[in-house]
């Protein structure tokens, strides 16, 4: 009945990456690898990454008609990600400027660019994308209305993924309508506000229930995930892996959760498996080009 199983509105960055022993505080200079551009953005990474494991998918974003723009649209037609929706001008390609440890971790930072001009009127233009898609995710990389129009453009029997990031406070119409919403601890936070309480990532996820979700995942990086819904809240295990670059691992996550749900899997068992996409991403460098295939997870 759908044509799509995920239909990602979001981000597109080119990725400008460098290795270095240490992030500098600060106020100081370090010295790093020479410059990797990858193809990347919260949104862009997502759609590859439920491509890859073989959902098929659609992507609403801009990006500038520049040489960024053209790698971005380069590598998600290369993963089979339909880019009917991906429009093209306005402001340059967004840019994320990022620097990678020897631990794998990563410090981030987002000139939104062309992503900063996805309107509202972007998202009602492409209404027919959305009719056509089991389940929606989003991101914050893209103005907060544009995700409030995705939301009132659903279709009836559609679901919203949000993973607010980077975080600020949600609207109740937007909270209203994830299922799941799915946040780091840092994200948990910010989202909950003065509500946050309590050491235990156990009481953010019902805090964040109570603000009206139909359901939340808490990702806890080597401690696993917690899912939570009306039917309670559950630990999902970490997958052991020797982590190279983790940039990208949470857009896996998403969407490899978003694809399993839309296949009618439990919200347990959706990240079950996204644990294991997210783990193999950690195991290469970059964003897109970490994405592991269905069979590369199997093995896992
Ligand atoms: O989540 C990782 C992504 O965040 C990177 O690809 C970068 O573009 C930023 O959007």
């Amino acid at each position: 009945m759908y044509d799509y199983d995920l239909l990602v509105v979001g981000s597109a960055n080119a990725d400008l990456v460098i290795g270095v022993e240490r992030r500098p505080d600060a106020g100081e200079t370090v010295l790093g690898s020479d410059l990797v551009v990858h193809p990347g953005g919260k949104g862009a990474n997502q759609a590859v990454a439920a491509a890859r494991l073989g959902a098929r998918t659609a992507l609403l974003a801009r990006v500038g008609d520049d040489a960024h723009g053209r790698l971005l649209l380069d590598s998600q037609r290369a993963a089979g990600v339909d880019t009917a929706g991906v429009l093209v001008g306005g402001a340059p390609t967004g840019v994320a400027l990022i620097t990678v440890d020897p631990s794998g971790d990563n410090s981030i930072v987002v000139s939104p660019g062309a992503n900063g001009r996805l309107t509202p009127d972007d998202v009602r233009a492409a209404g027919s994308l959305l009719q056509a898609a089991r389940v929606v995710s989003a991101q914050l990389e893209i103005p907060l209305e544009t995700v409030g129009e995705v939301v009132r453009s659903l279709a009836p029997d559609s679901r919203l993924v949000l993973n607010p990031s980077p975080p600020r406070p949600l609207p109740d119409e937007v909270l209203a309508a994830c299922d799941p919403l799915i946040l780091n601890e840092h994200e948990a936070k910010v989202i909950l506000g003065e509500a946050y309480a309590g050491e235990k990532p156990e009481d953010w996820a019902r805090l964040l229930l109570a603000k009206g979700p139909r359901s939340v995942v808490v990702t806890l990086g080597g401690e696993g995930a917690l899912v939570a819904s009306s039917e309670g809240v559950s630990r999902i295990p970490a997958v052991k892996v020797r982590a190279v670059d983790t940039t990208g691992a949470g857009d896996s996550f998403t969407a490899a959760l978003a694809w399993r749900l839309g296949l009618g899997e439990s919200l347990s068992d959706a990240a079950a498996y996204a644990a294991r996409v997210g783990a193999a991403t950690a195991t290469r460098e970059g964003a897109q080009v970490s994405f592991p295939t269905a069979q590369e997870v199997a093995a896992l």
